[in-house]
Formats: structure tokens, sequence, C-alpha cells
């Protein structure tokens, strides 16, 4: 590789301007002085496989893809890691020497390095993991946990078939619940995850009993504005453990930079901050 031409990596997806992996990548490089560029990438349906393809020409190290390409990013790589296969989508782009595309999916990655970041001690191990939600979020937070070795899974989804469809896919190996038990279901949990977008810009709320809420558990929530969600506001207020969802957005980034701009970068309070304006 020419060392004095700069790296380039984007994202891709539709709509794209509310995206905040510009911001983070192109903060990582200054931090870390790399000749390098990231750029986001508005694109249609029928030209997103042609675009990735000029991006490969076009020299490119890879790209982050994100709604609503992660299916179609996983379908068109070469390779796939067994991540991303057991997820069934990509956000993660690598396009190799051979001009091959290889496909990852950090989401997982980000979710569980998010939490032992903030809290080293904890065992995703142990007890039981409430999921709400069974979209995309969703199957990532559950291969995360499966990956980890948790002992127990419980899906809640406001459609209970589509939590049905994923516990299939998934080997039976979770368990779905009516999310009319929520309040009985997280009253034994030892985690509660919020992958739906329940909560988001404070325009509608997980209804749920606080008391339900048990004080051992860790409570986290992919919804990161605000930061602070209502689901969160509660379980600080039952004096649980909690995780915002700014910190999976920044842990996710981390594999595809290191593979396109081959330095690890850091996770810092000045990158959050720019991040929440
Ligand atoms: P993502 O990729 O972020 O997971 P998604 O695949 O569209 O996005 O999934 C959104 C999740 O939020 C789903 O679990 C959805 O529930 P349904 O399967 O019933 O649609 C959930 N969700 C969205 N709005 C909701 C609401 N108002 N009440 C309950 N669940 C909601």
């Amino acid at each position: 590789m020419d060392e004095a031409r700069p790296r380039l990596a984007a994202v891709l997806g539709n709509p794209i301007s509310h995206s905040k992996s510009p911001r983070m990548h192109n903060y990582w490089l200054k931090q870390n002085k790399l000749n390098g560029y990231y750029i986001p990438i508005k694109v249609e349906l029928e030209d997103f496989e042609q675009t990735i393809r000029a991006l490969v020409c076009m020299g490119f190290s890879g790209v982050n893809v994100t709604i609503p390409y992660k299916l179609s990013a996983l379908e068109i790589a070469d390779e796939s890691s067994r991540t991303a296969q057991y997820i069934g989508a990509a956000n993660t782009l690598t396009f190799t020497k051979e001009n091959k595309i290889y496909a990852d999916n950090t989401d997982a990655y980000g979710f569980i390095n998010n939490i032992k970041g903030k809290y080293p001690d904890w065992n995703p191990k142990k007890g039981t993991s409430v999921v709400l939600g069974a979209g995309g979020a969703s199957r990532a937070v559950i291969a995360a946990l499966l990956s980890e070795g948790s002992e127990k899974i419980i899906v809640l989804n406001r459609t209970i078939e589509k939590a049905e469809a994923l516990k299939k896919d998934y080997d039976n190996k979770i368990t779905v619940e009516s999310w009319k038990n929520i309040n009985e279901v997280a009253a034994s949990s030892s985690n509660i995850i919020n992958t739906t977008s329940l909560g988001m810009n404070d325009e509608t709320f997980i209804a749920i009993n606080p008391k339900a809420i048990p004080k051992k558990a860790l409570v986290s929530d992919l919804v990161y504005t605000p930061l602070e969600t209502n689901l969160l506001k509660m379980a600080k207020n039952r004096g649980s453990r909690t995780v915002d969802g700014l910190g999976m957005l920044i842990h996710q980034g981390i594999p595809g930079f290191e593979a396109w701009f081959g330095q690890k970068p850091l996770v810092t309070e000045e990158l959050r901050e720019i991040l929440i304006k």
C-alpha cells in the first residue's frame, strides 16, 4: 500500500445525515494522527451493490452499512464472519488486497464490550437476560449473549410471531414470553436489555412497573436519544446498574476502524461529548 495515499472509508445508508459514524471515525483519525477520511454516502436501493463495487475499485479500505442495507451487505460479500452469518446481517465490510468483500457484524461486539468497559465484573453467564424487542438489534444482542454463554434468555416483543421466528432461527436456545408479562419476567431477571425504539426522543416509553426492576439487575438501553431513557431513569432510581446506548454505538465502530486504518481507537469522554452534540 502507498502510505502517502490517504486511507478511505465510508458509511452507506438511506437516510444517512443523522449518522454519528463520520464524526466518530474522523475524531479517531485525528486523535491517532492518521492520514484518512471517513464519509457518509446516501445510496438508493437499486444502486447499493454497484456503489459498493465502485468503492472497492476506488481503493476504499471498507465501509459501514446501516439501515436499510445490513442484509444486502451480507448477501453481496465474498466471505463473512460467523457472527454476521448468525445474526443474518452485516454492518462492517472490509475490502481485501484481492478486492474481495469481507462482511462482519460488530453490533454484538459493541454490546458486550460497552457493558464490560463500564462494569468489568459483569458476568453474562449468570442469571436470566430479558431482551425487549425482536428486530435486527435484538438479534445482535442475543447472538452476543449466546456467544458469552448466557444461561437463560427470554425475549418479549409486541408482535410475538417475530419473537417466535427469532427463537427458531436461534435453534430454540431462547424462550419467548408475552409482552404483557413484562413485570413478572423482569422481576426475576439479572439483565434487562431494551432493543426496541420505545423511549426514543421521549415520545414513547416502556410501560413497566419500576418495582419489577430488580436492584441487582443490570439494565441496558440501546436507545441513545435521550441518553437517559425512561427505562434507565427507573432503573437508576431502583439502584440498579445502567448502561446507555451511546457506548454500544461507539464500541461497534472499533473493529472497523482497526481493520481499515490499522490502529485500535480509544473510547474517551471527549468522544462521547462530541457525539452527544
Ligand atoms: P432494529 O434493527 O433497530 O432492531 P427493527 O428491526 O425495525 O429495528 O425492530 C424494531 C423493534 O422495536 C421491534 O421489536 C418492534 O416491535 P414489533 O416487532 O412488534 O414491530 C419494536 N417496536 C417499535 N415500536 C414499538 C412500539 N411502539 N411498541 C412496542 N415495540 C415497538
